[in-house]
């Protein structure tokens, strides 16, 4: 059954407020009684008003026992007294319909702001593996929606099981009344019911359908967003607008057929509802007028009794059309089948020896190619290290193993002769500072990107940061200075500005190792003096690995690994390297030349 594969769901966030939900519970229940008792009162209302024509209630009924209660009472204060009781019944009921109203949206409030940070959570700590094979829409939609329907689905069952206790106080109310009847209707709504059911059943099915066609929209978009530049340089939008009606289309269309169908539910069995109703009251009062008061009160109950069956099946098929979101937030959420990059227990404390690759192999799906063949290279302490290889030959892979996003299948990587993945993993990554191939920089202020790599810089830490990075003088020239806001994905600065804010915040960071990959390939000549100045003094007494294609840094390495297609091939310092006469040689004769002419100019 699909309801109870829900109820298994939700059952550990129902565990979080056990207190929460069983108020919601009794006071939902307490709302039932109140107000079937309420409703009941007009028997002895009825009756008190007058007596003549009117066949006195059946020994022991419902009918009975409430007329008696209040026959103690004189008669000409009776209807008085009645009234202000049932009054009192109402307004309690709305009290306690106000309170519980709140406690959900509390339960709610908590729940799914609970969701989004476990998802966000799960989001920063799971290996960069998962996050690149699913999908980023996937992942989009479950935390800005699928997280609030989740939450929902709880309040969705608490409603149910109330809805659940209400039936039975009222039917228990009915039988009081008349048992016969109240079999007869019985038999009626279950028919009603059952064919609701029949409908939801469909319903179900195309929820999961709306489900994937709202996953493949929030994909169209993020990926209209990211590719905003490229669609128009290649003057795709047409056929961006194309793709795009297309998939929101098919979101209307799968939304409206489910509508067509859920929405068809209420009025067919409003209607059949309807028909018993009328049904009754002609049975019972055609064969006795006199059992007017009872009657109407069966009606007056059946009324009411009606939207909490129809409830029922609709809080049913609504928990049902839940599961799918439900499903994908609990499954995300999920450690078992996700790979995490586990921390070890030995802090770090900065750089002894330095680094060893030993016979490491990666690759990034086992049926790819490895992008990383057996390396085995020392890095020393306090030295610069060069990689240097054609495009996809691995060297931003090596930064990545060495930066623990990925672990190596094959060989280990050691730390001062400890193996990396014992080392813990935060005072690791604090001591490196990286300037990534592909600049990120946040929608924030110039000084909020720079202080990213040391959150409590001070200003003259960070002004001297964008110093070295060679970035003070354009910063200042913004219109806001430090303060400017840079834009989403940072659309107000060039790429050279760009990465010479990620420059800055790695040297803010005052790192132990730092890490360029391909840093100076947007900047231009002035911009790169300048900062292989700053390089210069930084590789002092720091351990720099340095992907670059331009001489000047290459020039200045301890050593130089050439990598190809995974492996080291060559190394050695320039001198060795040339000499070989291989891959570098080619590689720096092509890079020669124009490095010269633009010297030149
Ligand atoms: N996240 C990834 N998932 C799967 N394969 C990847 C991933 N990143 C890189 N690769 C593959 O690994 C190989 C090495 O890529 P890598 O990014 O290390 O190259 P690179 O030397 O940095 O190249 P470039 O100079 O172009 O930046 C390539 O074949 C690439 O397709
Ligand atoms: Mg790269």
């Amino acid at each position: 059954m699909k309801e109870l594969q829900a109820i298994r769901a939700i059952q550990p966030l129902m565990k979080r407020h056990p207190w929460a939900i069983t108020g919601m519970v009794v006071l939902g229940l307490l709302e039932a009684l109140t107000e079937g008792l309420g409703i009941s009162l007009f028997i002895p209302f009825l009756y008190s008003l007058d007596q003549t024509g009117l066949a006195p209630a059946a020994e022991g009924s419902l009918a009975q026992v409430l007329t008696s209660l209040f026959e103690l009472i004189p008669a000409p204060d009776r209807l008085l007294i009645i009234s202000l009781a049932i009054l009192s019944l109402v307004l309690f009921k709305s009290v306690l319909s106000y309170g519980n109203g709140l406690l959900f949206s509390w339960v709610d409030t908590k729940l799914s702001h609970h969701l989004r940070s476990r998802v966000v959570d799960q989001l920063l700590r799971v290996g960069l593996r998962f996050i690149e094979r699913t999908k980023s829409g996937k992942l989009w939609n479950a935390l800005e929606s699928e997280t609030w329907t989740t939450a929902d689905a709880v309040s969705t069952f608490i409603g149910l099981i109330i809805n659940f206790a209400t039936v039975l106080v009222f039917t228990t109310a009915l039988l009081l009344i008349s048992w016969k009847l109240t079999v007869v209707v019985a038999v009626v709504l279950f028919v009603i019911s059952a064919l609701v059911q029949l409908m939801t059943r469909r319903i179900e099915e195309m929820a999961r359908a709306n489900q994937q066609a709202d996953q493949a929209l929030s994909q169209r978009v993020l990926e209209l967003f990211s590719g905003m530049r490229t669609i128009r340089a290649f003057n795709r939008q047409r056929h961006e607008q194309r793709r795009y009606d297309k998939t929101s289309w098919r979101v209307g269309r799968v939304g409206f057929q489910q509508e067509k169908l859920s929405g068809l539910i209420e009025p067919v069995s409003e209607f059949l509802a309807a028909a018993l109703l009328v049904g009754v009251m002609f049975v019972m009062l055609n064969d006795n007028a006199g059992n007017l008061p009872a009657v109407l009160v069966f009606i007056a109950i059946l009324y009411r009794l009606h939207p909490e069956v129809y409830g029922l099946d609709e809080g049913r098929a609504e928990l049902v059309s839940k599961l799918p979101a439900v499903d994908q937030v609990m499954s995300l959420l999920g450690r078992a089948d996700k790979p995490y990059v586990r921390s070890g227990d030995r802090p770090f404390d900065g750089l002894e020896t330095g680094i060893e690759f030993a016979g490491a192999s990666f690759s990034y799906d086992a049926e790819d190619l490895p992008a990383m063949r057996d390396v085995s290279v020392h890095i020393a302490k306090g030295e610069t290290t060069a990689l240097v290889g054609p495009s996809g030959a691995g060297k931003s892979t090596l930064i990545n193993l060495l930066l623990r996003f990925y672990e190596p299948t094959e060989g280990e990587i050691r730390v001062d002769g400890t193996p990396l993945h014992e080392v813990d993993l935060g005072s690791w990554r604090d001591k490196i500072a990286i300037v990534d191939q592909d600049v990120f920089v946040f929608d924030t202020t110039v000084r909020a990107n720079i202080a990213y790599g040391k959150l409590d810089a001070t200003e003259t830490e960070i002004v001297s940061a964008a110093r070295q990075a060679d970035a003070h003088d354009f910063i200042n020239a913004l219109p806001q200075g430090y303060d400017t806001v840079v834009g989403a994905q940072g659309v107000r600065l060039s790429s050279g500005q760009k990465q010479r804010i990620a420059l800055a915040r790695a040297m803010v960071r005052e790192p132990e190792i730092l890490i360029l990959d391909e840093a100076t390939n947007a900047l231009d000549s002035i911009s790169e003096n300048v900062i292989q100045t700053s390089l210069q003094k930084l590789r002092r007494d720091r351990t720099v690995i340095v992907i670059a294609h331009r001489l000047s840094t290459i020039e200045q390495a301890d050593q130089i690994l050439v990598l190809d297609k995974g492996a080291i091939v060559e190394r050695g310092d320039l001198g060795d390297l040339l000499r070989n006469n291989a891959l570098f040689a080619r590689l720096y004769d092509l890079q020669k030349r124009p490095a010269y002419l633009e010297e030149s100019a």
